[in-house]
């Protein structure tokens, strides 16, 4: 039986001190891409937040990011070159301070980077296609830039080793490149990138063998490498992919590649698709082959689900929790898991130094709803629409 305070060691030797993990989340703190000190402080009291830490995406190459971003010092961060890393040093020596792992995760942000327009660049997509939301121009990749790309995720993976990281994680899940390659709503090419199931799978795999690589070159044997994925993509009618190509692509990356562990990104993780009563650990857990180890984030929320949900997987990712309560994994470890923090309020929100850009983001998204959301309304009265960009336009 699987206690959340069990000890996990992963298949090439690196061990965490609980079956917990803080999941990737963007603190919205950069400046030109880089660290900055919020992100330092918020990252710094965070080295007993759980086994692992999953540092927030960070863009790969000149033209990954920033997504999401709406104002100086409030931008993703990026690692394409030398001079990021600094930065990632600071980080990953803050959360490994007391004996836990800092794992940094990977991303090119795709049709989602539309700051970069505001920074002086340009949108890339697997296809050029008039998705409705899109008011931006977007650039259709070609064949030899998609290699480009790869190339990236390869040197991002070798300055995460120069900076001190344990492991890095493969962003494939919540709709940027890796996602918008394998979803066939995304992706209308025809070359080496594109067409059937196979060719949409070859950019993950592609990635995943240059960081291997990188890593069999460059880091240390216990190195930690992942892989994120959303469990299925379906707008409507419209069918980016189901959970049996999800299945098909994860078979098919943990037989050619040696990842330590797969990491579902839910909302839920509890949740279903249409077709089955399994849930999507279930499902997409049978395609995982051994010795990789599952992990699933979505709506663990309470100590009840964190050891309901190790019934479907080895570790459990905890997100807005951790937001609210910096110490759960030394809590679950020293048998204090009934003193964990589930809301934000003065107490909680005072040790928990949450950067001022994820104040705003998390006080004006419904989306990222939480207990004690109402305070963190109370500590910003600045609108996301109102917010000036860096070239002084709204
Ligand atoms: C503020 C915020 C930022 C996030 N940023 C990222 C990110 O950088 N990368 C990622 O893969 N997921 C990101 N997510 C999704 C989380 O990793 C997680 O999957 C999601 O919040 C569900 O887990 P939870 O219910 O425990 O919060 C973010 C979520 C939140 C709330």
């Amino acid at each position: 039986m699987k206690k959340l305070s069990d000890e996990v060691t992963f298949r090439h030797g690196a061990t965490i001190s609980t079956r917990t993990a803080q999941s990737p989340m963007l603190t919205n703190s950069g400046l030109d891409e880089k660290v900055t000190q919020d992100t330092i402080d918020y990252y710094n009291v965070r080295s007993q937040s759980a086994g692992m830490v999953i540092v927030e995406y960070t863009s790969v190459s000149p033209n990954g990011g920033p997504s999401r971003s709406w104002a100086p010092n409030r931008e993703q961060l990026a690692i394409y070159n030398d001079s990021f890393i600094p930065g990632f040093k600071n980080i990953a020596e803050s959360l490994k301070k007391d004996g836990n792992k800092a794992i940094l995760q990977l991303v090119h942000s795709g049709r989602e980077a539309q700051y970069r327009i505001v920074l002086g660049g340009r949108v890339e997509v697997p296809s050029k296609i008039d998705f409705p939301w899109i008011d931006y121009p977007i650039h259709e990749l070609t064949e030899d830039e998609v290699w480009g790309i790869v190339k990236d995720f390869g040197t991002a993976t070798k300055r995460a080793i120069e900076s001190g990281f344990d492991g890095v994680e493969i962003h494939g899940a919540n709709h940027y490149l890796h996602q918008e390659f394998f979803s066939a709503f995304s992706n209308t090419r025809n070359d080496y990138w594109g067409g059937d199931l196979n060719k949409r799978m070859n950019f993950a795999i592609e990635v995943a063998r240059e960081v291997f690589k990188v890593v069999a070159e460059h880091a240390p044997k216990d190195f930690i490498v992942g892989y994120r994925i959303s469990p299925e993509e379906i707008h409507g009618d419209n069918i980016g992919y189901n959970w049996q190509e999800a299945q098909q692509l994860l078979q098919k990356l943990t037989e050619l590649f040696e990842f330590d562990y797969v990491h579902l990104s839910t909302n839920d993780y509890t949740s279903t698709p249409s077709d089955s009563d399994k849930n999507y650990a279930q499902l997409l857990g049978e395609a995982v082959q051994k010795p990789t180890l599952l992990l699933i984030a979505g709506g663990i929320h309470t100590v009840e689900k964190m050891e309901d949900a190790l019934n479907y997987v080895d570790i459990v990712s905890l997100g807005r929790p951790t937001l609210i309560d910096t110490q759960i994994g030394y809590k679950i470890k020293n048998g204090q898991s009934d003193r964990i923090l589930l809301e934000f309020n003065e107490a909680s929100v005072n040790k928990s130094h949450l950067t001022p850009g994820l104040i705003e983001l998390l006080a004006n998204t419904d989306y990222f709803d939480m207990p004690g959301i109402e305070y963190l309304k109370t500590l910003t009265n600045i609108q996301l629409d109102d917010v000036v960009t860096h070239d002084g336009t709204k």
